[in-house]
């Protein structure tokens, strides 16, 4: 468990990034930080494992206060997936893959045999393995972003806007490749997007975000399209418009699902 306690940041430009923020983050299931650019949520994801500190407040994982923990030790246990896959372009996919098990004092030739495993974990090629960032797509990039990311075994994994930079295609895949992977290993995912549909498919608990990392809404996916908040809550997830707005049609006698535009999209089963 994640928990933050009345935390705030401010940079020391004077800039509140984020302010008397509460939350708490549950195991083994995946949290999506929602919410548009600058409302805090990077600031919020990197005070988890001490990339930064808060000015006020607490942190705590598993009811221990991280400004205890060593930081270089924390991130260590803390799988931390960036934008733009974040790898080290002068060293090869594997290790890449490999490079924080070796900080954290595993045999190079152990980590590397790990990498190899973690390359199918994430549906990579283990051809790949010896080829250099930018020969690959950035799909693929940002598979070799999540295998490093799960190196080292954490519980923990963050992810900062993981698949902003690919199509919708590979989006889509990679989406279902987090589900697929956070239900298999269990892990704690905290995840960041601005995209609400994202957030809707892979969150387990959605925390919509206004500026200064101020809570708008928690809850499932959902408890939030049955119940918004307030009106912005209500318009940032559409639920008046589009394909949330759905109603029914009789059709031969069935509950035909249709779309605000009138098309449908599935049977309403009894
Ligand atoms: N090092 C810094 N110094 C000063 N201000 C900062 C710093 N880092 C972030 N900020 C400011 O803090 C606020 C929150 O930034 P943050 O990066 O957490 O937003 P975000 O929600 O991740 O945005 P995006 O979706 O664009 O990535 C913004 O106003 C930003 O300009
Ligand atoms: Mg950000």
């Amino acid at each position: 468990m994640i928990e933050f306690r009345s935390v705030t940041k401010q940079f020391p430009d004077g800039t509140v990034a984020v302010e008397n923020f509460d939350l708490v983050i549950p195991p083994r299931k995946t949290t999506v930080l929602v919410g548009s650019s600058g409302c805090g949520k990077t600031t919020l994801l990197r005070m988890i494992n001490r990339m930064i500190d808060p000015t006020s407040g607490a942190i705590l994982i598993d009811g221990e206060d991280t400004s205890s923990l060593e930081p270089v030790k924390l991130r260590r246990r803390i799988g931390y997936v960036m934008q733009n896959s974040g790898l080290l372009p002068h060293r090869k996919v594997i290790d890449n893959v490999a490079t924080v098990p070796v900080l954290n004092g595993v045999a190079k030739r152990d980590a590397r045999a790990h990498a190899l495993e973690l390359l199918d974990t994430v549906g990579l090629d283990r051809s790949l393995a010896d080829k250099y960032p930018r020969q690959l797509s950035g799909g693929q990039q940002q598979r070799v972003g999540v295998a490093r990311g799960l190196a080292a075994d954490p519980n923990i994994l963050l992810m900062d806007e993981p698949f902003g930079a690919v199509d919708p295609i590979v989006r889509a895949e990679l989406q279902q490749e987090t589900i697929r992977l956070q239900e298999g290993l269990g892990k704690t995912v905290v995840f960041v997007t601005h995209d609400i549909d994202e957030a809707f498919l892979l969150g387990h608990q959605v925390v919509i975000l206004q500026k200064g990392g101020h809570i708008a809404q928690v809850g499932t996916p959902a408890e939030i399209l049955a119940e918004p908040a307030d009106d912005f809550v209500a318009s940032f997830v559409g639920a008046d418009k589009g394909k949330r707005k759905l109603r029914i049609e009789k059709v031969g006698g069935r509950d035909i699902v249709v779309d605000e535009a009138g098309t449908p999209t599935g049977v309403l089963q009894s």
